[in-house]
């Protein structure tokens, strides 16, 4: 089977390797791509939000299944517009892919569904936005409804804090028509895992769990990102954690979208923090996570086209899933200035040591000039390692990134230290 894979990040770079040693697979094509992907795959210049670009290239192409990575195309409807062309097609369609497109839907549909998620409401009215705050007090959390690149969530830890927020948002159009609701929430304690699941209509198949890095700095400190670093599986999903994951959260949102005539087809992604009552959704995603996908496509060992394939046809059910014992961990390295402003065109070398001290180096915001590999976007690579532990996986992940010749890039030092500091405790 070809396969057509939309994007060209870290997630697209994970997706096209899998495919590339899936057994059902013959061919992998990517549009847009990256310098990395293209060891991978056959990279075509269509760009991920071209949507009429895509079809054509779909057209022409003829994939037996198209894979759609990013969220921007989905809420646009791109699988729409696929499926009416009677493409298999991995992704949702733009009526269930407002569940990551809304933040103010999403909310609203949890709560009918009774699904477990902080106390909030939905604003576009300053004045009224700034007393609820006051109201509630802080520590108190602000989010951008629309679409944000992960950057459009604000956890302050003063009214101040908050306040400034939803001015910014609603008064100062900081992030523009996504800003132009806000959704003020309940501020949750404990620890963060992203749940992930393969959907198809009524299945809904879990994946390993992980766990990502949102913020900039060592000790998850400084503003969030898109994801500094992930691993898998999150020791702090136990099996039972997995399970109300599942029948709390993920089955009735599909249930609830069902409801209102959207069907689900593609990745479930249920960001959930783990409270003293139980876990709560921060958030859904219509996709893969970025990075979780890429220690999540390391580890699985079942035909991932096959399985995608599935999904899009709808007879998901009955399938399981094999992964590599073990842990698996990304470290991602960003240009240095990441999430404000950097210089693009740095010469990243060193790329091919990096690899041969046992890890896959993905690759996102990077492109290629004269022949060398250089940085193009904020977060650039994806260094990652299977290993018996977290910690090895770490030593590994660490010890090859000594090989990067890249002084302009960044990385987190302490990426996966929770799941360490488990596995130290349980020895
Ligand atoms: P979101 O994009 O909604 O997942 O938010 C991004 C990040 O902000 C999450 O991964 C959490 O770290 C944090 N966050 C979001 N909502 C809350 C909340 N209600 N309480 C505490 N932290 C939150
Ligand atoms: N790593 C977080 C996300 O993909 O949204």
């Amino acid at each position: 089977m070809k396969v057509l894979v939309v994007g060209g990040g870290g997630r697209e770079h994970a997706l096209c390797w899998k495919l590339k040693r899936s057994p059902s697979v013959s061919e992998v094509i990517c549009a847009p791509g990256n310098p990395g992907i293209a060891r991978d795959a056959r990279c075509v210049a269509v760009g991920a939000e071209d949507i009429d670009g895509l079809v054509a290239l779909a057209k022409t192409e003829q994939p037996g299944l198209v894979v759609v990575g990013p969220e921007v195309p989905l809420v646009a409807g791109l699988a729409n517009i696929l499926r009416e062309e009677g493409f298999a097609v991995f992704g949702p369609d733009k009526a269930a892919a407002n569940l990551e497109g809304s933040k103010s839907f999403s909310k609203r549909l949890m709560y009918e569904a009774g699904v477990p998620t902080a106390r909030f409401e939905v604003h576009v009215d300053l004045e009224e936005a700034i007393d609820t705050i006051r109201s509630w007090g802080a520590p108190i959390v602000v989010k951008a409804s629309g679409l944000a690149a992960g950057k459009g969530v604000i956890v302050a830890q003063s009214e101040k804090e908050a306040i400034d927020a939803v001015r910014d948002m609603l008064a100062g159009n900081s992030f523009g028509e996504a800003g132009s609701q806000v959704i003020i929430e309940e501020c949750l304690v404990g620890e963060e895992a992203s749940c992930l699941f393969i959907v198809s209509g009524d299945t809904v198949l879990a994946l390993d769990s992980s766990q990502d890095h949102k913020a900039l700095l060592d000790g998850d400190k400084g503003p969030n990102t898109g994801g500094m670093g992930a691993y898998s599986p999150a020791p702090c999903v136990t099996n039972a954690v997995a399970d109300e994951v599942l029948e709390t959260i993920a089955r009735p949102i599909i249930a609830a979208l069902k409801k209102k005539g959207a069907e689900f087809i593609g990745t479930l992604y249920a960001g959930v923090m783990l409270t003293d009552d139980g876990p709560k959704t921060l958030e859904f995603n219509v996709r893969f996570g970025d990075p979780e996908c890429q220690p999540l496509m390391s580890r699985l060992k079942s035909d991932l086209g096959e399985l995608l394939l599935a999904a899009a046809e709808k007879r998901l059910d009955g399938i399981e899933l094999e992964w590599e014992e073990g842990s698996s961990l990304c470290v991602v390295v960003s240009s240095d200035g990441y999430p404000g402003s950097f210089e693009k065109g740095q010469v990243i070398a060193g790329l091919d040591a990096v690899e041969a001290a046992g890890t896959t180096v993905f690759h996102a915001g990077t492109a290629e000039k004269d022949g060398t590999i250089v940085n193009s976007g904020g977060r650039v690579l994806g260094v990652t390692a299977v290993a018996d532990s977290v910690k090895a996986a770490q030593q590994t992940v660490y010890h090859a990134l000594q090989k990067l010749d890249w002084p302009g890039g960044f990385y987190r030092k302490d990426i996966g230290y929770r799941a360490v500091a488990r596995e130290t405790q349980k020895d």
